[in-house]
């Protein structure tokens, strides 16, 4: 997985400019995350530090930026000698996070991780290593993706549009590219259920607690009108989901 975003870090942070993202994705993210003031908190699957940057200005105690790609901490590392902010970074596998965590933390955030897990053998380990890297008490807060699920839907006109073979199946792969002014890329994610996501943090000792699905700001449709965001908003294919690490 790292050698795939490997080459991708501009353009995965371009995409970040995106009207789904902009007015969709990243707010229901740091809505999800609520008040981060005094917390510690790792980001996991960190890419170049977008959500990390954005939880360290919204008043968290300290931040650690994890990802397995090191083309993309390179870019986060950057970003954070140009302006710093106090974030540290690190190249790690969220399957083995034990090589650079010491601490425990208050709050782990993800977004799109668990869509990189090849298979539920590697998303068991990384709901196994957020559960040990967390307090007691601690929550995990993650964004996923939920693409492979929607054939019908056409999400060209919020920016990605998808290919998906019929019957994908549980961690079967799937194409996302990306459509952007510059040239599209394209990613692959990997298919797997909202309900093994909330298993996965029954058995991991998190107790789950419930899926969000996406909104759209006043911005968004002040910009766009309500029509533009109809099938973003009844067929979404972006969720998020908080857990709490039992005592
Ligand atoms: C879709 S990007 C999301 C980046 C960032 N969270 C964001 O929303 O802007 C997925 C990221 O997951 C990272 N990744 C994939 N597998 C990983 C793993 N096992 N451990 C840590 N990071 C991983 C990739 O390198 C990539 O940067």
């Amino acid at each position: 997985m790292a050698a795939e975003y490997d080459p991708l870090t501009l353009e995965y942070f371009q995409s970040k400019q995106l009207p789904f993202r902009v007015f969709s994705e990243i707010p229901d993210h740091m809505e999800l995350l609520g008040d981060l003031r005094g917390l510690r908190v790792i980001d996991l699957a960190c890419g170049e530090g977008f959500y990390t940057r954005l939880i360290q200005k919204s008043g968290a105690h300290s931040v650690l930026g994890v990802d397995v790609s090191y083309e993309m901490i390179e870019l986060a590392k950057s970003k954070e000698a140009s302006e710093p902010q106090g974030i540290e970074y690190a190249v790690c596998t969220a399957t083995n996070l034990s090589q650079v965590v010491i601490d425990k933390f208050d709050l782990a955030s993800t977004a799109f991780l668990f869509n990189c897990a090849e298979d539920r053998v590697e998303l068991a380990a990384m709901f196994r290593e957020i559960a040990s890297c967390l307090k007691e008490g601690g929550r995990l807060c993650a964004t996923v993706g939920d693409l492979g699920h929607r054939p019908d839907v056409d999400y060209s006109p919020y920016g990605m549009r998808t290919e998906i073979r019929n019957n994908l199946q549980e961690g079967h792969p799937y194409q996302i590219t990306f459509l952007l002014p510059d040239g599209d890329f394209t990613i692959t994610d990997f298919n797997h259920s909202l309900s093994t996501y909330q298993q996965l943090c029954e058995e991991s000792g998190l107790r789950f607690e419930g899926w969000q699905t996406c909104t759209v700001t006043s911005a968004g449709i002040e910009k766009y009108g309500e029509e533009f965001w109809e099938a973003w908003l009844a067929s979404p294919c972006i969720w998020r989901f908080s857990a709490t690490k039992k005592g």
